[in-house]
């Protein structure tokens, strides 16, 4: 299992250093929560930050748009150093040319699913793109409970995938901690996003090893 420390969760007067740390503990992805205060009722960070913070770390930055018009940004999301985009189906920007702006900045591409949204809403882009995060939470806010009935989409996304013949990396992206670990691995995730299961526990290496472990992972 991979793990995604979720930026929103750090310290955000040193984000640097909170990156640097989270290489260190072992991580193998930055997650980042970009929010726009109308998509999501929160508003985080945007391009400037995570061009600030990209020099503290090698690992892949991940970068989570819940905004509006996702479109608009990639540019600039780009620009700042995005090793991977994801962005919602729900939001207003047409999903395909997204994507094909995506690839033309040589980026990963991604959609996500809100709680409400099926995992058939992916079916017609998987083809074209390289992952998709599934919400454990509604999203806005870290901290939240894992929603354990949202696991069967990911079985339902990974089979659709095999019948068109294409390889796709499944993420879970909220409530994910020891608690809720080895359901998310027993369901097919690739990839688990932690914010305050990793960031606020007392030691960061310590929790990134103990999720991998509970996943069902050696290391
Ligand atoms: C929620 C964000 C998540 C969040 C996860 O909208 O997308 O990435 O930071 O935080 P935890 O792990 O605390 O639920
Ligand atoms: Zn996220």
């Amino acid at each position: 299992m991979k793990i995604a420390p979720s930026i929103l969760s750090c310290d955000f007067s040193v984000m640097g250093s909170e990156t640097e740390r989270m290489e260190k503990a072992g991580a193998d992805y930055i997650h980042l929560d970009v929010m726009d205060g109308h998509f999501v009722p929160n508003i985080t960070f945007g391009a400037p930050v995570i061009k600030a913070i990209r020099p503290y770390s090698s690992l892949p930055f991940d970068v989570h748009l819940m905004i509006e018009e996702p479109y608009n940004y990639i540019d600039d999301f780009a620009e700042a150093g995005a090793d991977i985009i994801t962005f919602h189906v729900e939001s207003r920007s047409d999903i395909e040319k997204t994507i094909e702006k995506i690839k033309a900045h040589g980026i990963k591409p991604g959609l996500v699913i809100k709680p409400n949204t099926p995992a058939s809403a992916v079916f017609p882009y998987l083809k074209d793109i390289f992952m998709v995060l599934v919400m454990t939470v509604e999203p806005g806010f870290g901290g939240q409970s894992f929603m354990e009935d949202m696991l069967p989409k990911l079985k339902l996304i990974r089979d659709e995938a095999e019948r068109q013949g294409t390889e796709i990396l499944l993420e879970l992206d909220g409530g994910i901690n020891e608690a809720t670990v080895s359901k998310a691995a027993q369901a097919g995730c690739d990839v688990c996003v932690s914010g305050t299961g990793v960031f606020k526990a007392v030691d960061a290496k310590q929790a990134i090893k103990r999720l991998k472990e509970l996943s069902g992972d050696i290391a």
